[in-house]
């Protein structure tokens, strides 16, 4: 007795990794569906030991499914979400469409649980932009004990975060370098990729900032608490798989960063990797295919009053996406859906 489950966006970088992690978690599974555009009709995609063949999303019925997981992206969410959630099936969805919707719940279930009842609103649940999932994954167990008061973040984003062209124009750019005549110029970033990072996420704002940034602040703010000031600043770099962030921390009480890493080391969903030598810390290619948000680097700040530094690295595929959602749906399962 499980539930029946729709994956759209299934050929993707985010759709493949929630098939991989429905399985891997056996989430309670009576039937799936394997959807995404018209020209991926019939590709084939892996779920557990078995294949499934894409179906065509705009010509599924969404009609008797329990839950769809979204990963196809803003525009082709707003218009096959409603449809889905009208058809009675409980829609998880990836993009930032409905995030900042205040009848929206949006979701870090380490942080947040308690949110999903608000699943009624819309039969919508979103999951945040990546680089936030991991950070207040991380921050949290901290502000519980100690309350931040404000939050300067820099990010290390990799190509994946921008889907799967993102992948490719890194892969193809680097070995262009190498090959006279095949050199590859930017397309789905605005500057060259290969050995280079670029400072600059999602569009310009009119302060200056990203979307990207300005995602940070809003969604932690609305996953974790709105009193608390977050600035950041968000990088693309040259790496595949595995988000990494640079924070900083203040809070209104002391935290010494014994104690911090002690807090974290006991914290769901965080593994601290913090040895104060040589290679003691870790590194994106090392996080990924794992669930952990990793902190490294715990030290204080003495520059400001009640400082903390924390390095902090997740598999933006999995924490930042696939995983979350599945985490989601687990909740959703648990405490509201009934089976089969
Ligand atoms: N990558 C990350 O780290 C990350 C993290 C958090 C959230 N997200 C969000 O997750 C979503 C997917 O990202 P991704 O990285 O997986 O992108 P991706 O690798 O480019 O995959 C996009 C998926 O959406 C499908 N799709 C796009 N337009 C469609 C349409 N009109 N109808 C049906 N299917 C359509 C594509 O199908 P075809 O293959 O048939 O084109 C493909 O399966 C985006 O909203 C993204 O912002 C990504």
């Amino acid at each position: 007795m499980g539930y029946k489950v729709v994956v759209a966006g299934a050929t993707g970088n985010v759709g493949r990794e929630m098939l991989n992690i429905l399985a891997e978690r056996e989430f309670p599974v009576d039937e799936i569906v394997a959807l995404a555009s018209r020209k991926s009709l019939g590709t084939e995609v892996s779920f557990g030991d078995k294949t499934l063949k894409t179906k065509d999303l705009d010509a599924f019925d969404f009609t008797g499914w329990d839950i769809a997981l979204f990963a196809v992206g803003s525009e082709a969410t707003k218009i096959y979400a409603p449809k889905a959630a009208a058809s009675g099936c409980v829609v998880i969805d990836n993009s930032s469409l409905y995030r900042y919707d205040p009848k929206v719940p949006l979701i870090v279930p380490e942080v947040n649980a308690d949110a999903i009842y608000e699943y009624k609103n819309k039969n919508i649940i979103a999951n945040p932009n990546c680089s936030t999932a991991q950070m207040v994954v991380a921050l949290k167990p901290l502000h519980d004990r100690a309350r931040i008061k404000r939050v300067v973040v820099s990010t290390y984003q990799s190509v994946s975060g921008a889907g799967k062209a993102g992948i490719d124009e890194l892969w193809d750019q680097t070995k262009g370098m190498y090959v006279p005549g095949q050199e590859v110029a930017p397309k789905k970033f605005t500057k060259q990729i290969a050995f280079n990072v670029i400072p600059h996420i999602d569009v310009f704002l009119d302060d200056g900032s990203t979307k990207e940034e300005w995602k940070m602040v809003a969604e932690t703010k609305k996953i974790l608490d709105k009193s608390i000031k977050v600035t950041a600043t968000c990088v693309r770099v040259p790496v595949f798989v595995g988000h990494s962030e640079a924070i900083n921390i203040e809070f209104e009480e002391f935290l010494d960063w014994q104690e911090a890493q002690g807090i974290l080391r006991e914290s769901p969903g965080v593994l601290v990797i913090d040895k104060r030598e040589p290679g003691g810390y870790i590194t994106p290619v090392e996080c990924v295919g794992d669930y952990a948000t990793y902190i490294s680097r715990i030290r204080q700040d003495s520059t400001v009053e009640n400082g903390l530094n924390i390095w902090c690295v997740s598999d933006n595929l999995r924490k930042g996406a696939a995983l979350n959602a599945v985490q989601i749906a687990e909740v959703l399962g648990n405490r509201c859906l009934k089976k089969g």
